[in-house]
């Protein structure tokens, strides 16, 4: 499993949730499966017995020159997880976010960085001695690994390679001389390969080259083949046909558990849903609002991007501030302007509105368990964790109705509520307009109809979102990337 990122050693996102609970859920069906990653200073700080196993020479860009790079091989902190840290000191030894300097700009040297830890992905791959052990399956993760299937794609006894898109809105694009600078085989420019629209594509390199390719649900799946979502890509998507499709990621039962979360004060399950209001109370007073158990709490945690529509939650606060005894907490970072615009929304209104610009984790727990309803008003959402996050929690979700926040949340209306299975409000139209009235749907079932809130929140927390029936559609696709590549060599 090739990722950039992957949690608990280094998390800008769910990829890192992705990159780490599939293959422990792999290795609980009896794979051996392994995660390999760069060696940022916290992966390092954090892995468990870290030692160096291997050291690679690759050629430099200086004609010539080259570039040595070693594999260190340890366990994850929290599992017996295998991890592979690619350690590159010039290109991964910089504090802080994978992808961006401290002022959040991209680093001007990410096609170096991530062509290298590519290089070096398609070298395990192969079966380095060193480690002695070779995968039959390469599973690779958004445009940071994509140019390792196309590395190896000139390679006869190469293991089946899986590609999967989290988020097809991150491309990896860059100049025409920027493939020039890395000195990329001239046979991967064309647009069967590497190019689009005269640019490079780092995620081409993946839906191009990879024998399977799939995206993280089958609502998003279905949104990418269509030209208005598609990124460009929506043709060459169309033409993978059965090759390519949705498969919904689970979440990690483990470390979001109610019952057993050592980030609240007050543990509860669906048996003793009361006990929640306990770590409401506690939400208040870490995010100094006033302790009132019968406010209605209304949550977000997320990267504070145009993608998850946090403008649109900014944008109906004059209509919620008119409602009595409701209360707002968010917690993100990202986009500047969106931080500086909800950190004044908070400063404005200190007894309604809490915001923490900022990652934690700790307090991403409490949120979910703290509030009574989630906001996910995602512009698109290829799948969506904390919706999941949420109904775990009994914390019941309000979402735009796209990707896999269609796929996970069941919107509460006259025949749900009846046959109890709703778990949620989605609205179709991701405007402040949509957003409000699925809103005020929600006010007025918490209000009016307390049993039947009580009712979507345990229907949701009776869920199965976990990892199991996620890494058993892994499975089968594995077996298909195989069997595919079995006959082409045949
Ligand atoms: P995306 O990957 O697009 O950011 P997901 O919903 O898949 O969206 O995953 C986001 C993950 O990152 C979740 O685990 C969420 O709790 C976490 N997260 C995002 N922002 C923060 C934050 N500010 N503090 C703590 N956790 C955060
Ligand atoms: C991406 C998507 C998100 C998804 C996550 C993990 O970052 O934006 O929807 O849940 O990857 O697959």
């Amino acid at each position: 499993m090739a990722s950039s990122e992957a949690h608990p050693l280094v998390k800008t996102g769910g990829l890192a949730d992705v990159a780490s609970s599939l293959p422990a859920a792999l290795r609980d069906l009896g794979h051996d499966a392994r995660l390999i990653i760069p060696a940022y200073p916290q992966a390092v700080r954090l892995a468990r017995e870290l030692k160096r196993v291997s050291e690679l020479r690759l050629p430099g860009l200086e004609s010539g020159s080259s570039t040595s790079v070693r594999i260190l091989q340890g366990l994850l902190p929290n599992c017996d997880l295998p991890v592979y840290l690619v350690e590159a000191p010039e290109h991964f030894c910089r504090e802080g976010n994978p992808y961006t300097d401290v002022s959040g700009h991209d680093w001007g040297d990410n096609p170096e960085r991530f062509m290298l830890f590519s290089r070096v992905v398609a070298s395990v791959a192969l079966g380095l001695q060193a480690l002695n052990w070779t995968p039959h399956i390469l599973h690779c993760n958004d445009w940071q690994t994509g140019l390792a299937p196309a590395f190896l794609s000139d390679q006869e006894e190469r293991p089946a390679v899986i590609f999967t898109i989290h988020n097809l809105a991150y491309q990896g694009l860059f100049d025409r001389a920027v493939f020039d600078r890395l000195q990329l085989p001239p046979r991967l420019w064309s647009l069967a390969g590497l190019e689009f629209h005269q640019r490079l594509s780092f995620i081409k390199g993946g839906i191009v080259y990879a024998d399977r390719v799939n995206t993280v649900s089958p609502t998003y799946a279905e949104e990418v083949r269509t030209t208005g979502n598609g990124c460009g890509l929506d043709g060459l998507l169309r033409q993978l046909d059965g090759r390519f499709r949705g498969i919904l990621n689970g979440i990690d039962y483990r470390t979001w558990n109610p019952a057993d979360d050592p980030a609240l004060p007050q543990p509860y399950d669906a048996g003793n849903l009361h006990l929640k209001a306990e770590n409401k109370l506690e939400l208040q007073r870490l995010f100094k609002l006033p302790r009132a158990e019968d406010a209605l709490v209304l949550g977000y945690v997320g990267r504070l991007v145009e993608q998850k529509g946090a403008d649109l939650i900014a944008e109906i606060l004059p209509q919620l501030l008119a409602e009595p005894n409701v209360q707002l907490v968010m917690q993100g970072s990202g986009d500047r302007a969106f931080e500086r615009m909800l950190s004044e929304a908070g400063r404005a209104h200190p007894d309604r509105i809490s915001v923490h610009v900022g990652y934690d984790e700790t307090r991403a727990h409490l949120i979910e368990a703290g509030c009574d309803a989630f906001l996910m008003p995602s512009r698109f959402e290829p799948c969506g964790l904390n919706q999941m996050y949420s109904l775990r929690y009994g914390t019941v979700p309000i979402a735009h109705r796209t990707g896999g926040l269609a796929d996970t949340i069941v919107d509460a209306n006259a025949e749900t509520l009846a046959n109890r299975s709703a778990t949620g409000f989605l609205f179709d139209e991701p405007s402040p307009e949509g957003l409000w009235q699925a809103l005020q749907r929600a006010l007025r079932t918490a209000r009016e109809h307390p049993d039947q809130w009580r009712q979507l929140a345990l229907t949701g927390m009776h869920q199965d979102f976990s990892w199991q029936a996620s890494a058993l559609a892994y499975e089968t696709f594995y077996g298909e990337a195989l069997e595919a590549r079995r006959r082409l060599t045949e």
